[in-house]
Protein backbone atom coordinates (compact mmCIF):
# COMPACT_ATOMS: atom_id res chain seq x y z
CA UNK A 1 0.00 0.00 0.00
CA UNK A 2 1.41 3.22 -0.56
CA UNK A 3 2.05 6.32 1.27
CA UNK A 4 -1.20 8.15 -0.16
CA UNK A 5 -3.07 4.85 0.54
CA UNK A 6 -2.43 4.50 3.82
CA UNK A 7 -3.31 8.46 4.47
CA UNK A 8 -6.43 7.96 3.09
CA UNK A 9 -7.15 5.60 5.96
CA UNK A 10 -6.79 8.43 8.39
CA UNK A 11 -10.40 9.84 9.37
CA UNK A 12 -9.58 13.47 8.51
CA UNK A 13 -7.97 12.68 5.18
CA UNK A 14 -10.97 10.83 3.80
CA UNK A 15 -13.62 13.41 4.73
CA UNK A 16 -11.39 15.89 3.56
CA UNK A 17 -11.28 13.90 0.08
CA UNK A 18 -15.40 13.30 0.81
CA UNK A 19 -15.83 16.63 0.67
CA UNK A 20 -19.34 17.58 -0.49
CA UNK A 21 -20.72 13.99 -0.65
CA UNK A 22 -21.00 13.93 3.52
CA UNK A 23 -23.32 16.47 2.90
CA UNK A 24 -25.25 14.71 0.74
CA UNK A 25 -24.97 11.12 2.24
CA UNK A 26 -27.61 11.68 4.52
CA UNK A 27 -30.45 12.44 1.57
CA UNK A 28 -28.81 9.34 -0.89
CA UNK A 29 -31.23 7.09 -0.44
CA UNK A 30 -34.17 5.83 1.95
CA UNK A 31 -31.58 3.96 4.38
CA UNK A 32 -29.73 7.22 4.72
CA UNK A 33 -33.08 9.01 4.92
CA UNK A 34 -33.59 6.94 7.81
CA UNK A 35 -30.56 7.20 9.96
CA UNK A 36 -31.22 10.93 9.77
CA UNK A 37 -35.27 11.00 10.57
CA UNK A 38 -34.57 8.46 13.46
CA UNK A 39 -31.46 10.70 15.01
CA UNK A 40 -34.22 13.57 14.92
CA UNK A 41 -37.02 11.87 16.28
CA UNK A 42 -34.59 11.19 19.28
CA UNK A 43 -32.67 14.63 19.38
CA UNK A 44 -36.60 16.17 19.32
CA UNK A 45 -37.60 13.30 22.38
CA UNK A 46 -34.77 14.28 24.57
CA UNK A 47 -33.33 17.84 24.08
CA UNK A 48 -33.85 20.44 26.21
CA UNK A 49 -36.04 23.10 24.58
CA UNK A 50 -33.57 25.58 23.84
CA UNK A 51 -29.20 26.04 25.04
CA UNK A 52 -25.74 25.10 23.66
CA UNK A 53 -25.11 22.45 21.45
CA UNK A 54 -22.05 20.79 20.34
CA UNK A 55 -22.27 18.74 17.43
CA UNK A 56 -19.04 16.74 17.69
CA UNK A 57 -17.40 15.12 14.46
CA UNK A 58 -20.17 17.00 13.05
CA UNK A 59 -19.18 16.67 9.09
CA UNK A 60 -20.81 18.60 7.03
CA UNK A 61 -23.46 20.33 9.04
CA UNK A 62 -27.08 18.59 8.45
CA UNK A 63 -27.84 18.16 12.46
CA UNK A 64 -25.87 21.80 13.28
CA UNK A 65 -27.93 23.20 10.74
CA UNK A 66 -30.94 21.45 12.21
CA UNK A 67 -30.40 22.47 15.33
CA UNK A 68 -29.43 26.15 14.35
CA UNK A 69 -33.25 26.39 12.85
CA UNK A 70 -34.67 25.89 16.01
CA UNK A 71 -32.71 28.37 17.71
CA UNK A 72 -29.87 26.25 19.92
CA UNK A 73 -26.53 28.11 20.13
CA UNK A 74 -24.05 25.04 18.28
CA UNK A 75 -20.67 24.59 18.13
CA UNK A 76 -19.74 22.32 14.98
CA UNK A 77 -15.93 20.64 16.27
CA UNK A 78 -14.88 18.11 13.50
CA UNK A 79 -11.48 16.96 12.67
CA UNK A 80 -11.61 17.39 9.04
CA UNK A 81 -10.64 20.81 7.57
CA UNK A 82 -12.97 19.88 4.50
CA UNK A 83 -15.39 19.06 6.45
CA UNK A 84 -15.91 22.01 8.17
CA UNK A 85 -15.16 24.23 5.27
CA UNK A 86 -18.73 22.41 3.43
CA UNK A 87 -20.54 23.14 7.36
CA UNK A 88 -19.70 26.65 6.74
CA UNK A 89 -20.59 27.02 3.57
CA UNK A 90 -24.22 25.86 4.10
CA UNK A 91 -24.48 27.33 7.79
CA UNK A 92 -23.91 30.92 5.52
CA UNK A 93 -26.52 29.60 2.79
CA UNK A 94 -28.91 29.90 5.24
CA UNK A 95 -27.72 32.72 7.23
CA UNK A 96 -27.19 30.51 10.58
CA UNK A 97 -24.06 32.28 10.87
CA UNK A 98 -25.03 33.89 14.45
CA UNK A 99 -26.21 30.50 15.29
CA UNK A 100 -23.11 28.32 14.82
CA UNK A 101 -19.46 28.34 16.04
CA UNK A 102 -16.99 26.27 13.71
CA UNK A 103 -13.87 24.51 15.57
CA UNK A 104 -11.12 22.08 14.39
CA UNK A 105 -11.10 19.54 17.18
CA UNK A 106 -10.48 16.14 18.17
CA UNK A 107 -12.92 14.43 20.32
CA UNK A 108 -10.83 12.34 22.47
CA UNK A 109 -9.27 16.19 23.69
CA UNK A 110 -11.73 18.63 23.71
CA UNK A 111 -10.80 22.42 24.17
CA UNK A 112 -13.96 23.37 26.60
CA UNK A 113 -15.03 24.14 30.17
CA UNK A 114 -16.59 21.11 31.95
CA UNK A 115 -20.32 21.18 31.83
CA UNK A 116 -20.63 23.82 28.98
CA UNK A 117 -23.28 22.03 26.83
CA UNK A 118 -26.71 21.81 27.47
CA UNK A 119 -26.75 18.81 24.87
CA UNK A 120 -23.61 17.15 22.97
CA UNK A 121 -24.08 14.87 19.66
CA UNK A 122 -21.66 12.83 18.41
CA UNK A 123 -23.31 11.28 15.25
CA UNK A 124 -22.67 9.13 12.40
CA UNK A 125 -19.42 7.11 13.58
CA UNK A 126 -16.88 9.89 14.72
CA UNK A 127 -16.43 7.30 17.96
CA UNK A 128 -16.28 4.18 15.37
CA UNK A 129 -12.99 6.25 13.52
CA UNK A 130 -11.69 5.47 16.83
CA UNK A 131 -9.65 2.48 16.52
CA UNK A 132 -8.05 1.91 19.53
CA UNK A 133 -10.29 0.88 22.39
CA UNK A 134 -8.71 3.10 25.46
CA UNK A 135 -9.23 6.27 22.88
CA UNK A 136 -12.89 5.37 22.41
CA UNK A 137 -13.04 5.22 25.97
CA UNK A 138 -11.21 8.53 26.29
CA UNK A 139 -13.38 9.85 24.15
CA UNK A 140 -16.51 8.91 25.77
CA UNK A 141 -15.29 10.28 28.71
CA UNK A 142 -14.30 13.66 27.08
CA UNK A 143 -18.28 13.99 25.61
CA UNK A 144 -19.14 13.45 29.14
CA UNK A 145 -16.88 16.22 30.75
CA UNK A 146 -18.69 19.11 28.68
CA UNK A 147 -22.04 18.16 29.02
CA UNK A 148 -24.33 19.21 31.88
CA UNK A 149 -25.41 17.31 34.71
CA UNK A 150 -28.22 15.16 32.85
CA UNK A 151 -28.12 16.92 29.53
CA UNK A 152 -28.83 14.21 26.86
CA UNK A 153 -25.75 12.95 24.77
CA UNK A 154 -25.89 11.12 21.39
CA UNK A 155 -23.56 8.81 20.13
CA UNK A 156 -24.06 6.92 16.94
CA UNK A 157 -21.49 4.38 15.67
CA UNK A 158 -21.44 1.86 12.94
CA UNK A 159 -22.12 -1.77 14.02
CA UNK A 160 -20.66 -4.92 13.40
CA UNK A 161 -22.70 -6.70 11.21
CA UNK A 162 -23.44 -4.26 8.91
CA UNK A 163 -19.68 -4.59 7.80
CA UNK A 164 -20.51 -8.90 6.97
CA UNK A 165 -22.88 -8.14 4.23
CA UNK A 166 -21.30 -4.74 2.79
CA UNK A 167 -18.12 -6.75 2.13
CA UNK A 168 -20.34 -9.70 0.45
CA UNK A 169 -22.12 -7.68 -1.79
CA UNK A 170 -20.10 -4.57 -2.26
CA UNK A 171 -15.98 -5.79 -1.89
CA UNK A 172 -16.05 -9.44 -1.87
CA UNK A 173 -11.93 -9.25 -2.14
CA UNK A 174 -12.26 -8.40 1.44
CA UNK A 175 -14.38 -11.53 2.67
CA UNK A 176 -10.45 -12.64 3.81
CA UNK A 177 -10.31 -9.73 6.12
CA UNK A 178 -13.64 -11.74 8.08
CA UNK A 179 -11.74 -14.09 10.39
CA UNK A 180 -9.78 -11.39 12.09
CA UNK A 181 -12.76 -8.92 12.10
CA UNK A 182 -14.81 -11.22 13.78
CA UNK A 183 -12.39 -11.17 16.69
CA UNK A 184 -11.49 -7.56 17.12
CA UNK A 185 -14.23 -5.41 15.16
CA UNK A 186 -12.06 -3.39 13.28
CA UNK A 187 -10.94 -2.96 9.83
CA UNK A 188 -7.36 -1.40 9.99
CA UNK A 189 -4.39 0.06 7.72
CA UNK A 190 -2.40 -3.28 9.20
CA UNK A 191 -4.98 -5.98 7.90
CA UNK A 192 -5.28 -3.96 4.52
CA UNK A 193 -1.80 -4.15 4.25
CA UNK A 194 -1.42 -7.90 5.24
CA UNK A 195 -3.93 -8.89 2.42
CA UNK A 196 -2.46 -6.36 -0.21
CA UNK A 197 -6.18 -4.99 -0.40
CA UNK A 198 -6.80 -1.74 -1.77
CA UNK A 199 -8.26 0.61 1.32
CA UNK A 200 -12.16 1.15 1.16
CA UNK A 201 -13.21 3.11 4.01
CA UNK A 202 -10.92 4.61 6.71
CA UNK A 203 -10.22 2.85 9.80
CA UNK A 204 -13.17 1.65 11.89
CA UNK A 205 -14.18 -0.04 14.76
CA UNK A 206 -17.11 -1.51 14.34
CA UNK A 207 -19.73 -2.30 17.81
CA UNK A 208 -21.62 -4.83 19.10
CA UNK A 209 -24.54 -3.22 20.69
CA UNK A 210 -23.64 -4.98 24.39
CA UNK A 211 -20.34 -3.68 23.90
CA UNK A 212 -21.45 -0.27 23.05
CA UNK A 213 -23.38 -0.26 26.09
CA UNK A 214 -20.70 -1.58 28.49
CA UNK A 215 -18.69 1.46 27.21
CA UNK A 216 -20.84 4.03 27.54
CA UNK A 217 -21.75 2.35 31.31
CA UNK A 218 -18.02 1.65 32.49
CA UNK A 219 -17.53 6.05 31.27
CA UNK A 220 -20.42 6.27 34.05
CA UNK A 221 -23.12 7.25 31.79
CA UNK A 222 -26.73 6.52 32.12
CA UNK A 223 -28.14 4.38 29.24
CA UNK A 224 -31.71 5.50 28.65
CA UNK A 225 -31.99 4.39 24.95
CA UNK A 226 -29.97 2.26 22.52
CA UNK A 227 -31.82 2.40 18.61
CA UNK A 228 -31.27 0.71 15.41
CA UNK A 229 -31.72 4.41 13.06
CA UNK A 230 -32.07 2.57 9.83
CA UNK A 231 -33.59 -0.68 10.69
CA UNK A 232 -34.60 -3.72 9.19
CA UNK A 233 -33.75 -2.21 5.76
CA UNK A 234 -29.63 -1.46 6.59
CA UNK A 235 -27.55 -2.86 3.93
CA UNK A 236 -29.90 -5.67 3.32
CA UNK A 237 -31.32 -5.17 0.40
CA UNK A 238 -31.32 -3.33 -3.18
CA UNK A 239 -31.35 -0.05 -2.01
CA UNK A 240 -31.02 1.21 -5.83
CA UNK A 241 -34.02 -1.04 -6.94
CA UNK A 242 -36.55 0.04 -4.07
CA UNK A 243 -35.67 3.63 -4.81
CA UNK A 244 -36.33 2.69 -8.88
CA UNK A 245 -39.51 0.74 -8.30
CA UNK A 246 -41.28 2.23 -4.95
CA UNK A 247 -44.19 4.61 -4.85
CA UNK A 248 -44.38 7.42 -2.43
CA UNK A 249 -46.81 4.88 -0.41
CA UNK A 250 -44.57 1.70 -0.26
CA UNK A 251 -41.63 4.61 1.32
CA UNK A 252 -44.44 5.45 3.75
CA UNK A 253 -45.13 1.64 4.90
CA UNK A 254 -41.19 1.46 5.03
CA UNK A 255 -41.03 4.68 6.97
CA UNK A 256 -43.53 3.26 9.86
CA UNK A 257 -42.07 -0.54 9.73
CA UNK A 258 -38.66 1.43 10.80
CA UNK A 259 -39.95 3.69 13.26
CA UNK A 260 -42.05 0.72 14.84
CA UNK A 261 -39.12 -1.49 14.89
CA UNK A 262 -35.73 0.61 15.80
CA UNK A 263 -36.10 0.16 19.41
CA UNK A 264 -35.90 -3.52 19.29
CA UNK A 265 -32.60 -4.82 20.69
CA UNK A 266 -31.98 -7.40 17.88
CA UNK A 267 -32.86 -4.67 15.05
CA UNK A 268 -29.52 -2.04 16.73
CA UNK A 269 -27.07 -5.38 16.00
CA UNK A 270 -28.29 -5.30 12.64
CA UNK A 271 -28.78 -1.47 11.51
CA UNK A 272 -25.81 0.28 9.65
CA UNK A 273 -25.87 2.52 12.99
CA UNK A 274 -26.77 2.36 16.43
CA UNK A 275 -27.41 5.68 18.52
CA UNK A 276 -27.54 5.90 22.03
CA UNK A 277 -28.84 8.20 24.35
CA UNK A 278 -27.10 8.75 27.29
CA UNK A 279 -27.05 11.24 30.43
CA UNK A 280 -24.44 11.33 33.12
CA UNK A 281 -25.50 8.64 36.19
C1 LIG B 1 -19.80 10.15 8.77
S1 LIG B 1 -19.32 11.72 9.35
C2 LIG B 1 -20.71 12.13 10.41
C3 LIG B 1 -21.10 13.56 10.32
C4 LIG B 1 -22.34 13.94 11.14
N1 LIG B 1 -22.05 13.91 12.55
C5 LIG B 1 -23.51 13.04 10.84
O1 LIG B 1 -24.03 12.39 11.75
O2 LIG B 1 -23.93 12.99 9.69
C6 LIG B 1 -18.04 11.42 10.55
C7 LIG B 1 -17.30 12.72 10.92
O3 LIG B 1 -16.52 12.48 12.09
C8 LIG B 1 -15.31 13.18 11.95
N2 LIG B 1 -14.35 12.53 12.86
C9 LIG B 1 -13.85 11.29 12.80
N3 LIG B 1 -13.05 11.05 13.83
C10 LIG B 1 -13.04 12.18 14.60
C11 LIG B 1 -12.38 12.56 15.80
N4 LIG B 1 -11.57 11.70 16.44
N5 LIG B 1 -12.60 13.81 16.30
C12 LIG B 1 -13.39 14.68 15.63
N6 LIG B 1 -14.05 14.38 14.48
C13 LIG B 1 -13.87 13.14 13.97
C14 LIG B 1 -14.97 13.04 10.49
O4 LIG B 1 -14.02 14.01 10.07
C15 LIG B 1 -16.34 13.18 9.85
O5 LIG B 1 -16.61 14.52 9.50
Amino acid sequence: MSEDEIGQMRPENFYDEYGEKEWERLEANIHRKMEFESTVHYLKEYLPDSGKVLDAGGGAGRYTIWLAERGYEVVLLDLSEGQLRVAEEKVKERDLEDKVSFLKGEIRDLDFVSEEFDAVLCTGGPLSHIVDEEERKEAVIELKRVAKSKAPIFISVMSFFQVISNIMSLCPEEVVLLPEYLETGDYTEEMVQKHSLEPTFTECHFFRREEFEELLESCGLTVEKIVGLEGPISELVDIEKFEEESTEEDRKIVREMVEKTREDPVVAEISSHMMAVVRKA
